[in-house]
């Protein structure tokens, strides 16, 4: 690892009284600038009978309503901006699977502000000034790709702005730029590294020594196998565009537990997703955002749909949050067993046979659903045997062994189907794990 040479920014060691105190600050701001300038925020707090002023320390903040992504797409495109248009200087939007995408604005400041958590960020994951930056997450409306352009160029590095897709062209440019990081959701750098293997790259001929990944749920075994095929520290990047983008909250590469949240202008809370209620930190629930400084889309109790439980922090002051198994809207119902995708992809990913690649099918019948896993046999070259009767028998083996483990592991009956290499879609951005076949109620 190269020295240390881009220092902290000081609230990041400050002391906890110190950040609680910046925090009351900002909270209170935010939302008085939010009650004065959104019509929604106005009127939602009215009928919920609370004032801006009933706000005299961070846990009053519970005394507020919750926002959610339908708030946000009721009042499409501009109407939750707190700003007059002329000072908004960007737009970016999620797409979503259903309906208008939800927009989001930004101010200069806003923009000045994003850039220096996503730099923050870069540096925690182990990256600094001088480095060479490969961002591979999509440009466009989606903030990845901008969102760790700015934070990269910063932090003062050099930045690749290569974009999603083309992925021979990404693992040319990593073979002929030699970039030191990398930024990528997990489920493409899995892609771009099947690339990197048919290219035959030497991976010990190249710098690269830092993955920030995110965007999208990953596991454990998912980091291992990044690791040690790219001989890489991977790291978890995480972050929303209703909040700002990536950046977030980011995990620290010396201690890969858990994204540190950037509590000084994003204010974390835990909730019970079905009452409301706020859980102590430690405890598993929805994780809600309350934006402490941004000017154009002020934010206030915001749903993430994420599940995770809050940390105290370990080498920052900030809290951490455990790395997200999933979303509320994620969660598949199997025979009264929750399950979430990443809890197949641990025993896909743990089943040496097998390749990374996976996918999971819904369907219900006589009114229970059912899933199906898909999954991909390991390329030819990395089998212990390529006999056609061997690999016929290895292929039911392989089968009950994935079936077990999940039966073992996750307490439900799944069905398994071996594809072949390469026949499962590859992802360019965010992976579709799941395939609901679940006729619409
Ligand atoms: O995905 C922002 C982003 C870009 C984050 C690049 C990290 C890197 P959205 O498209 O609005 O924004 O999607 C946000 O993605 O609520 C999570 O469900 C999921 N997500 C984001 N980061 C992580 C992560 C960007 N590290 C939604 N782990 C969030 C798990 C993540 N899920």
């Amino acid at each position: 690892m190269k020295p240390d040479l881009t220092p902290y920014h000081p609230i990041e060691t400050a002391s906890i009284d110190e950040l609680r105190a910046l925090q009351l600050d900002r909270l209170k701001n935010s939302i008085r600038h939010a009650y004065d300038n959104v019509a929604f925020y106005y009127h939602y707090f009215k009928s919920h009978g609370v004032h801006p002023r009933d706000i005299q320390s961070l846990s009053d903040l519970a005394k507020l309503p919750m926002t959610t992504k339908a708030h946000l797409r009721e009042n499409y495109p501009f109407s939750m901006f707190a700003v007059p248009m002329d000072q908004i200087v960007r737009i970016h939007a999620s797409s979503g699977t259903t309906g208008k995408p939800t927009v989001v604005g930004y101010t200069e400041n806003d923009i000045q502000m994003w850039s220096e958590v996503v730099a923050r960020s870069i540096r925690a994951a182990g990256g600094q000034q001088g480095d060479m930056v490969h961002i591979a997450y999509g440009y466009g409306l989606f903030t990845g790709g901008l969102g760790a352009h700015y934070g990269a160029e910063k932090l003062g590095c050099t930045v690749i702005p290569m974009s999603g897709g083309q992925t021979a062209k990404q693992v040319q440019l990593i073979k002929d730029f030699n970039p030191d990081i990398i930024m990528v959701t997990p489920s493409y750098m899995l892609n771009i590294a099947d690339e990197m293997e048919r290219q035959r790259v030497n991976i010990k001929k190249l710098k690269l020594r830092v993955g920030i990944f995110g965007a999208e749920p990953w596991s454990e075994s998912m980091r291992q196998q990044l690791e040690q095929r790219l001989s890489i520290d991977a790291v978890d990047i995480y972050g929303l565009s209703e909040v700002i983008g990536p950046g977030v909250a980011q995990e620290c590469v010396e201690t890969k537990d858990g994204p540190t949240i950037w509590e000084d202008h994003f204010y974390p809370e835990i909730i019970n997703p079905e009452t409301g209620e706020v859980l102590p930190d430690g405890e598993l629930g929805e994780l809600v955002f309350t934006s402490l400084t941004k000017e154009a889309l002020p934010i206030i109790r915001y749903r993430t749909g994420d599940l995770t439980r809050l940390l105290p922090g370990s080498v920052r002051t900030m809290r951490r949050m455990q790395k997200i198994t999933g979303r509320t809207d994620d969660m598949l119902i199997i025979r009264g067993v929750n399950v979430f995708p990443s809890q197949i992809e641990e025993q896909v990913l743990s089943t040496k046979e097998l390749s990374p690649h996976y996918q999971i099918e819904v369907v219900r019948e006589q009114n229970l659903d059912k899933i199906k896993v898909i999954v991909e046999i390991m390329p030819e070259k990395n089998r212990s045997t390529t006999k056609p009767t061997q690999l016929i028998a290895d292929h039911e083996n392989i089968k009950n062994t994935l079936k077990e483990k999940i039966k073992s592991f996750i307490g439900i009956n799944t069905e398994v189907d071996i594809l072949p290499t390469g026949k499962i879609p590859r992802s360019e951005g965010k992976a579709q794990r799941v395939i609901d076949k679940r006729e619409p109620v």
